[in-house]
């Protein structure tokens, strides 16, 4: 595997491959990977495509009471899973590399980004679209892997790519999940014992919506309702959103349709979870 923090030797190298006619596939990432991570490099090698993975944890996309400094990090072990599944080439660069002076310049996708995960999190998808468009403009890549428990995140770069006309192809990936149900983040490690055991309620809350649109149920509010009272009652979780809304644009809705998102945001302690789930409603001819 090649690796390198700098963005000139990065783009001699994408150059050599793209000279020898070679699809290149990124997968950015902010590091310590889990098996998350690795479903999306997984499936980025399955199209036989040059693996670019991308490590940096991006200051511009954390406000300024989040977790940037005690974000987890752990370059070198890392660097070894990613070695181990077999990706082209590590590209991990230094904060200066990526910032060498304060940003003037940003990518915003307006609406989108300011509800949901963006209106708790003023600032965040700008963030994020920035440096995924500096990464797309580096790395230049045909194919970019989105895992889909940042589902608003995968719309939000979607949309970005069909304004600014990016000839890339955005690939979803579905959320991993350990065995209990719980959806794998890196900020799982933040998780005593005690609201690990709690935030198995966000997938089960999920799962149960499920079963209730299966059921019937039509109005989003009601549904929403529900989930709030089990949330509560279940758990010690402080609920940022619960919300039921068109899965293509996010925008609200009053009757379910297909395809629906249920999305969950929930604070256990200062750890704050998402996870999520489109739910494909039946039709009754
Ligand atoms: O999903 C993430 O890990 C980050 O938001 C991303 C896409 C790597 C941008 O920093």
């Amino acid at each position: 595997m090649k690796r390198t923090s700098h963005i000139s030797e990065l783009r001699e190298m994408i150059a050599q491959e793209k000279n020898q006619g070679r699809v290149i596939a990124l997968v950015p990432t902010m590091g310590y990977l889990h098996r998350g991570h690795l479903t999306l490099i997984e499936r980025a090698k399955q199209t036989g495509a040059f693996v670019v993975v991308s490590i940096f944890v991006n200051p511009l996309q954390f406000g300024p009471n989040e977790d940037y400094s005690r974000y987890p990090r752990d370059l070198e072990r890392d660097a070894s899973l990613v070695e181990e599944s077999g990706v082209d080439l590590l590209f991990h660069p230094t904060t200066e590399e990526m910032y060498p002076r304060p940003i003037v310049t940003y990518v915003e996708v307006g609406q989108l980004d300011s509800m949901l995960c963006g209106a708790a999190r003023p600032g965040h998808f700008r963030g994020v679209t920035t440096v995924v468009s500096k990464l797309f403009h580096i790395v230049q890549p045909d194919l970019a892997f989105f895992g889909q428990k940042d589902y608003q995140q995968y719309l939000v770069i979607r949309r970005m790519v069909s304004d600014l006309n990016l000839p890339i192809k955005i690939c979803p990936v579905p959320i991993v999940r350990e065995e209990d149900g719980l959806a794998l983040s890196s900020r799982n490690v933040f998780l005593t014992p005690e609201q690990r055991q709690e935030a198995l309620i966000l997938s089960r809350s999920l799962n149960e919506a499920e079963e209730i649109i299966q059921a019937g149920e039509r109005s989003a509010r009601k549904l929403e309702t529900r989930l709030r009272e089990r949330i509560t009652q279940e758990s010690q979780g402080d609920i940022d959103y619960v919300e039921v809304r068109d899965a293509e644009d996010l925008s609200e809705i009053a009757d379910i349709k297909s395809p629906v998102l249920i999305a969950l945001a929930v604070r256990f302690g200062s750890t704050r979870l998402i996870d999520n789930k489109v739910v494909e409603v039946e039709r009754h001819v």
